[in-house]
């Protein structure tokens, strides 16, 4: 039998097999009623097909995809679905929203070779960054998809923006499979989820693939260890008796914007680190820095020098060979013998990290990823072993506040708002809590016990949000998309109605 990521895309013509029964199912007819009425008022047709991807929720492997190591999330319910019809003759890119009084329509030529204008964010750059995807993998793949042609598309993402729960990677790949879908392709799952994560870097951040991986190839039901190089999916069965509530830190996480100081910081000082590493480990600077990608490239040479000291931990070696103090550009420059410049030169995204950057991190950082590297191992091995179901989320709980100091501590991408919602959620019973998605901002994802979880809830809208609805920051009645229990839910589809 073909493995999950080797198989198509399913194509579904009800929506059930997506959205399965009751309420779930209702809000799903209600939305593409809604989508494919904005469409037909927008263009005057009805669109040719739907194209629907979730975001995720990672419970634990925070920025470690982009060392190569692997994490495990899951799908939530939350979705984006894109309306697309083509249009013969016409080489324009028209993409509208259902929200349109907040995302007015935005125009493009129908050229996949367009720049992505960064300096001036727009929000329909992400459909242009798997429109750009498809092209270029196409050609890559020696696929003749004939002359361009123009497309008529309408969003409907009600995955909340800038909540670490990766509304960006269900927006590409969604809109990535709609346009594979209307131009008549069909890529394997494994592709589209290796391609939506590099046409997603268009937009400037330079992630790993787990958003995009765990959207296109997410079961429902079932979480997923995600291994990179080549990408695969192993399904894990959570244990029955804990959910997992996402509860928002109300700080917006806008990974795109903040880039150079954040998110691309973190992956340049990684990439220091693991050159820094490999010279203290014997390679000589210039295969260093020419080979040397990821702090995964020099696991191996870390474990050797650690078991003459009996131990299999990379970490051993972190602490021998990287000091705890930070590095000025100096520093590193005198050990690599080049200039921070020349080895970034090929990457925009780098040099700005450069520019913004007044000294690194190396040892906190490593220290991070190598431990965090460990920690979805043992997660997954904690549920697959024959343990009680009380001591199997104990372990899982304990895991994910392991995760959550090494992120805040080491990692320094949590900010204050999520450190008292995550004391908060601990000091309500969670067996753990933790940030999720990137971080400086964003939701935190709590392991409960399943019977207290109504408690849980109520008790966190008293002591984290009720204040922040008293001074307005929130609607009482938008309370329902702020915090809510997940279960895992199903990946990408295209849906023919
Ligand atoms: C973002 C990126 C992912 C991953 C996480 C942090 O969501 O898109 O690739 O690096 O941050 O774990």
């Amino acid at each position: 039998m073909a493995r999950p990521e080797e198989l198509p895309v399913p194509i579904y013509k009800s929506l059930d097999p997506v959205y399965g029964t009751g309420s779930q199912l209702e809000e799903a007819e209600l939305r593409f009623h809604n989508l494919k009425a904005k469409f037909t008022e927008f263009f005057g047709q009805a669109p040719d097909v739907y194209a629907r991807s979730p975001g995720r929720v990672n419970l634990i492997g925070e920025h470690i995809d982009y060392e190569g190591y692997s994490v495990l999330p899951m799908a939530i319910r939350q979705d984006t679905i894109v309306a697309i019809r083509k249009v013969e003759g016409e080489k324009i890119l028209r993409i509208g929203n259902v929200n349109s009084d907040k995302f007015s329509m935005c125009t493009y030529p129908a050229d996949p070779d367009q720049e992505i204008d960064l300096k001036n964010h727009r929000w329909g750059h992400y459909f242009l960054c798997g429109y750009k995807g498809f092209y270029e993998y196409a050609k890559l793949k020696g696929i003749d998809v004939g002359d361009t042609v123009g497309l008529e598309v309408v969003v409907d993402g009600i995955v909340p923006t800038g909540s670490g729960l990766s509304s960006s990677a269900a927006f590409v790949c969604s809109s990535t499979i709609a346009i594979m879908a209307v131009m008549g392709a069909s890529f394997a799952k494994k592709e589209l989820a290796q391609l939506a994560c590099e046409c997603e870097r268009h937009i400037g951040t330079q992630s790993g693939g787990m958003d995009q991986a765990i959207s296109v190839m997410a079961q429902s039901g079932l979480a997923a260890l995600i291994d990179f190089n080549p990408i695969r999916a192993t399904e894990v069965q959570l244990p029955a008796g804990g959910t997992f509530v996402i509860a928002h830190s109300l700080a917006e996480s806008q990974k795109a914007v903040t880039a150079a100081t954040n998110y691309n910081n973190r992956v340049v000082e990684c990439r220091l680190a693991s050159i820094v590493l490999g010279i203290k480990l014997g390679m000589n600077p210039e295969e260093a820095v020419s080979k040397v990608k990821t702090l995964s490239d020099v696991e191996g040479l870390c474990v050797a020098f650690s078991g003459t000291n009996g131990s299999s931990d990379p970490i051993l070696a972190v602490k021998e060979f990287l000091k705890e103090e930070p590095y000025s550009v100096e520093d590193i420059e005198a050990i690599v013998n080049e200039k921070l410049q020349s080895i970034f030169s090929e990457s925009p995204s780098s040099l700005d990290v450069l520019r913004a950057a007044k000294d690194f991190k190396l040892h906190q950082r490593a220290a991070h990823v190598y431990s965090e590297a460990r920690r979805v191992y043992a997660f997954k091995d904690a549920v697959l072993a024959a343990s009680s179901e009380e001591d199997t989320l104990k372990k899982l709980g304990d895991l994910m506040n392991e995760s959550h100091y090494s992120c805040s501590v080491l990692y320094e991408c949590s900010c204050p708002e999520l450190e008292e919602l995550v004391k908060i959620c601990r000091d309500n019973s969670a067996l753990g809590a933790r940030l999720t998605g990137a971080g400086w901002g964003g939701c935190a994802v709590a392991l409960v016990k399943e019977n207290i979880v109504p408690q849980f809830i109520l008790n966190l809208k008293e002591q984290f949000y009720q204040s922040r609805i008293d001074k307005g920051v929130i609607e009482k009645s938008n309370l329902g998309a702020y915090i809510f229990a997940s279960k895992p839910s199903s990946g990408a589809a295209i849906i023919k109605l």
